[in-house]
């Protein structure tokens, strides 16, 4: 039985200010995912702050939600398959020296904080983050 989902993707400030929008597009396409939906925008840090609510207590919270709303981002939806799982493993693990070769943090993450991408972790988070991004 085919379970198609959608998942968020964003391709985070850091990958955008080096130009690779394309190349982790590029990526995305040739493992099977349709970008259905994308914009390209900068966000308040307020509207980060509410994106990123879950990691509220956490200490890093403050400069994640600088970090993301430093810059230009571009926020997709991505379907496939499996798309939440899927789009995890091609992200790679959330330090990039912990990601796994051929993985996009991997090749293009500098840091934990600067690794070039988010995506949804689950169906549920998928469908609040596809709607903070893509309301209409
Ligand atoms: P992301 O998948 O966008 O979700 C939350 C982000 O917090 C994560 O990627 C990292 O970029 C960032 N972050 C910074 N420090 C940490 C940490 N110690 N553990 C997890 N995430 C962190």
């Amino acid at each position: 039985m085919s379970n198609i989902e959608q998942t968020l993707s964003i391709i985070k400030p850091d990958a955008v200010q080096r130009g690779l929008d394309n190349a982790i597009k590029d990526m995305l396409k040739s493992k099977g995912f349709l970008i259905i939906k994308e914009k390209k925008i900068q966000i308040e840090k307020s509207e980060a702050e509410k994106f990123y609510k879950v990691h509220e207590t956490k200490s890093f919270y403050n400069d994640l939600c600088s970090y993301l709303s430093s810059g230009p981002i571009v926020a997709m939806i991505l379907e496939k398959e499996n798309a939440v799982l899927d789009n995890r493993e091609l992200m790679g693990a959330t330090d990039p020296k912990d990601a796994l070769e051929g993985t996009i943090r991997e090749k293009y993450g500098i840091s934990i904080d600067k690794n070039s991408v988010h995506g949804s972790d689950s169906v549920e988070n998928a469908k609040i983050e596809i709607n903070f991004f893509f309301k209409d």
